[in-house]
């Protein structure tokens, strides 16, 4: 039987993590120098590139957090590594931080205040109302791939990953169906810098950040008005300490859910379905019993695509990650996907294994603290009905060309990737 290739290896001087290149290059390469990183003692710094068209100049740099440790310990520590300052890499002025994330760029009491106004639309009886609608559109979306494609073969992000989580995500919100593909368009957009395909220039990312903010705010303002069955209505109508939600903050948080809650999810179940076709003993013991194996195979997903890369907090001290001094200002970027394949703690991490326990916990959603993902719950029960829908009516269904990836250091995206069933 011939030897499996060795893994590749990358010295740290060849690592250039704010280097485009560098994320559409071989992903064997990419992992490899992550293994480089968690192995060096300390933490690396990089600089920060110019990004073209952008008008804010390159920040000041910052050290790359790549143990699953330091990630836990950062992300659950927010008095000294703060989200304030903005939770990507690039700088931007404080109000489009908070335009653009809402609050997944705020700090307490400012992020309190609209967490719990907030949570009022993601308690478990909010998803629960929801869980019917994810196991209908699942069915639906089957239904209409066997009608919709009698050769049986099709895109897989477009037809089946893309539309749950966006089907959804709208229907809670209470936009209407007509709406659906100028909201993916827009997602796409905001999402999709760095990728040509998705965002032609600067300009053309903040038009259409602002005609989704605008229509946002007409939502908010109507249902206020009037409110309806949605959690637009139960958000407008939520109050924290007698204040209410202005409908500018409902735009921005608006702009943040529908982002975080269509793409994450799509790249989830694209990178599921590509794992589950790769690896066919882990499909056929999901398959066996899916009952028995479904929570840790949904976290064994997130885990393997960790579909968002990175966040980013800032020291707001001097302080110190692990013994190692940092500075007070300095930027510590967590890559999640480095965590989530951390020999430290993951027994044989590149090993898809939808058995494995679910301690040590994966770092997709986050790790922990007050930021930690919204709309996990949402998204593990999105994963688990799809799949279940999938394996239960379509079984056979693989993917059978390899995946066009979105460029991007900051979701782990697929943009197509063919799927054939018989
Ligand atoms: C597989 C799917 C998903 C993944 C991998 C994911 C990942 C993440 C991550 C890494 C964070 C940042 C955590 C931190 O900084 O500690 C986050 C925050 C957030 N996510 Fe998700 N997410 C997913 C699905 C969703 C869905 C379906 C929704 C809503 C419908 C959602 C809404 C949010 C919100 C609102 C935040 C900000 C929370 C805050 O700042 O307090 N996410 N998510």
């Amino acid at each position: 039987m011939p030897t499996p290739a060795a893994p590749p290896t990358v010295a740290l001087d060849e690592i250039d993590l704010s280097d485009m290149e560098f994320w559409t290059g071989p992903r064997d390469v990419r992992e490899a120098a992550f293994r480089t990183l968690r192995d060096t003692p300390g933490f690396i710094h990089f600089d920060e590139r110019v990004i073209e068209d952008s008008p804010f100049p390159p920040g000041a740099g910052y050290l790359a957090l790549t143990r699953h440790a330091d990630i836990w310990a950062v992300s659950r520590n927010p008095t000294l590594f703060c989200s304030g300052q903005g939770s990507n890499i690039g700088d931007l002025p404080q109000e489009m931080n908070e335009f653009f994330g809402s609050m997944i760029n705020m700090d307490d009491p400012k992020h309190y205040r609209l967490r719990s106004i907030v949570s009022k639309g993601f308690t478990p009886k909010e998803v629960a109302r929801v869980e019917e609608m994810i196991v209908d559109k699942a069915r639906t979306i089957i239904d209409r791939l066997e009608e919709s494609f009698p050769d049986r073969t099709c895109d897989f992000v477009e037809h089946v990953a893309a539309a749950l989580p966006l089907e959804i995500i709208c229907d809670m919100m209470g936009i209407p169906p007509e709406d659906y593909a100028r909201v993916l368009a827009w997602t796409n957009t905001i999402l999709g810098v760095g990728d040509p395909e998705f965002v032609t220039s600067y300009e053309e990312l903040m038009a259409h950040s602002l005609e989704m903010f605008v229509y946002a705010q007409a939502l908010g303002e109507d249902r206020r008005a009037s409110p309806r069955d949605d959690i637009t209505s139960v958000l407008m109508a939520a109050e924290v300490d007698g204040e209410q939600l202005t409908p500018q903050e409902f735009g921005s948080f608006f702009i943040l859910l529908v982002v975080a809650g269509n793409e994450t999810t799509r790249t989830a179940i694209s990178h599921g379905m590509k794992a589950l076709t790769d690896h066919p003993d882990q499909r056929a013991l999901l398959q066996a019993d899916f009952a028995t194996h479904a929570r840790t195979a949904v976290e064994e997903i997130v885990r393997y695509a960790t579909p968002v890369i990175h966040f980013r907090r800032t020291a707001t001290e001097d302080t110190e990650i692990d013994g190692h001094p940092v500075a007070a200002d300095t930027k510590v970027v967590m890559f999640y996907n480095s965590g989530n394949r951390d020999e430290r703690v993951f027994d044989d991490p590149d090993r898809f294994d939808v058995t494995r326990p679910l301690q040590p916990a994966q770092v997709g959603f986050g790790a922990g603290g007050p930021h930690f993902c919204l709309g996990a719950n949402l998204a593990r029960r999105e994963i688990s009905v799809m799949f279940e829908a999938l394996l239960d009516h379509l079984p056979n269904m693989r993917i059978v060309d390899e995946p066009v990836y979105l460029q991007s250091n900051f979701i782990n995206g697929i943009k197509r990737m063919q799927c054939a069933w018989d």
